[in-house]
């Protein structure tokens, strides 16, 4: 069979030329000291191209819970395929996609869990956070017609605040994403903690902090801490149930508002920001950060956690992942800790830190503080 001629596009630099050249690469693949290197870089542009594959290899996985079906003992394709209505054929190619992706593992008497895929199941919330990508999916469906602004996206509808006012959340919406939130906060909150220490907080704000799921975290870790949780009415109503049971009820002051109508509550030493200036466009981020600035004292703090776009050094998680989930959500935007210094810069705080992060693809933490 012929091979079909590569295309005729114009590639500058000696190294760029010779790895697009069918020549050179046949060469290389052939030649002991580059092998290796062809063949892995060979692997790595078919992951990308089959990316998307893997993904929906993984969403099917979750939404039948085969994770769990296969957790305590290994299951035939015969028994999957019966207990989800699909036919055998057709799960054991699901099942041994599972195991290529590293999450199920192949046994004598069927298919079991890998190691991976036991941790996968052991991150909060994860799961959820990989069922509620359908939204994210068909948002990407035509990737170019989103950069250009022409999709009416579902992730914009998941988080209805992005656009609409406070008072006009869609029933039910802020409870469906404020559990996702609550569900996946665990690492956040574990990663923030990390960087930040609040020994000397006397009472800290944590504004659009959902149902408080970080606010529980943070009063485990510090027990005689006082707590201020301030969200949109709608996410507020939904703390009791959470705050309650952690024991923290009582010590948890809980304040609904709008950041973009209201005033913000003063009385706090320290505020934190966690998942919530990459929501927003920047002219909201500069007069948040203006607000927060009013309502601490002198030395009062200001923690600010969330992934962080890897500036100079673009990285999946968040320079693919987080920014185009981001761009589905219409106003949302990652910016790297570089840049949100500057916004803190720009409000007057001081002290601005920036810690290497623990894992970028849970959080990064920026830190600052109002001079005295
Ligand atoms: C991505 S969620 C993060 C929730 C929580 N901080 C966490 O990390 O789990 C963003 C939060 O900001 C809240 N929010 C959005 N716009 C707001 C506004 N104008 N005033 C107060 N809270 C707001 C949302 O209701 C939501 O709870």
């Amino acid at each position: 069979m012929n091979e079909v001629a590569p295309r005729r596009v114009k590639v500058s630099g000696l190294r760029n030329r010779l790895a697009a050249s069918r020549r050179f690469q046949r060469w290389a693949s052939k030649f002991p000291l580059t092998r290796r290197k062809t063949r892995t870089e060979g692997e790595q542009i078919f992951d990308i191209v089959s990316g998307f594959v893997y993904s929906q290899v993984l969403l099917a996985l979750v939404e039948l819970d085969i994770l769990a079906d296969v957790a305590a003992r290994p299951m035939t394709p015969e028994a999957l395929g019966d207990k989800h209505d699909i036919d055998p054929k057709r799960m054991k190619i699901l099942l041994h996609a599972g195991v290529s992706v590293g999450l199920l593992k192949l046994k004598k008497k069927g298919y079991g869990l890998s190691q991976r895929g036991a941790a996968l199941l052991g991150v909060p919330g994860l799961e959820a956070l990989i069922r509620h990508h359908s939204y994210f999916y068909r948002d990407l469906q035509d990737p170019v017609a989103l950069l250009r602004g022409k999709v009416e996206t579902e992730l914009s509808e998941f988080w209805p605040y992005v656009f609409e006012g406070p008072d006009a959340l869609p029933e039910g919406t802020a409870e469906t994403y404020t559990n996702l939130m609550a569900d996946s906060q665990a690492l956040i909150a574990e990663d923030t903690l990390r960087f930040v220490s609040l020994k000397n907080v006397k009472r800290l704000m944590d504004i659009g902090g959902g149902s408080g799921a970080f606010l529980a975290a943070v009063g485990r870790a510090y027990p005689s801490l006082n707590m201020v949780l301030f969200d949109l009415p709608a996410v507020t109503a939904h703390a009791r149930d959470h705050l309650e049971p952690a024991g923290l009820w009582g010590r948890t002051e809980v304040i609904p508002g709008s950041f973009r109508q209201n005033d913000l509550p003063e009385g706090a030493d320290a505020i934190s920001l966690v998942r919530v200036l990459y929501d927003h466009e920047d002219s909201t981020v500069q007069s948040l950060l203006a607000d927060v600035y009013a309502v601490l004292p002198p030395g009062g703090r200001l923690i600010i956690s969330e992934p962080m776009s890897g500036g100079d050094t673009p990285l999946r998680s968040t320079d693919a992942y987080f920014a185009l989930y981001c761009m589905a959500m219409q106003t949302g935007q990652v910016r790297s800790s570089d840049r949100i210094a500057e916004f803190c810069e720009k409000a007057g705080f001081v002290n601005i830190r920036k810690p290497k992060p623990f894992r970028p693809y849970v959080t990064r933490v920026v830190t600052a503080v109002k001079p005295i």
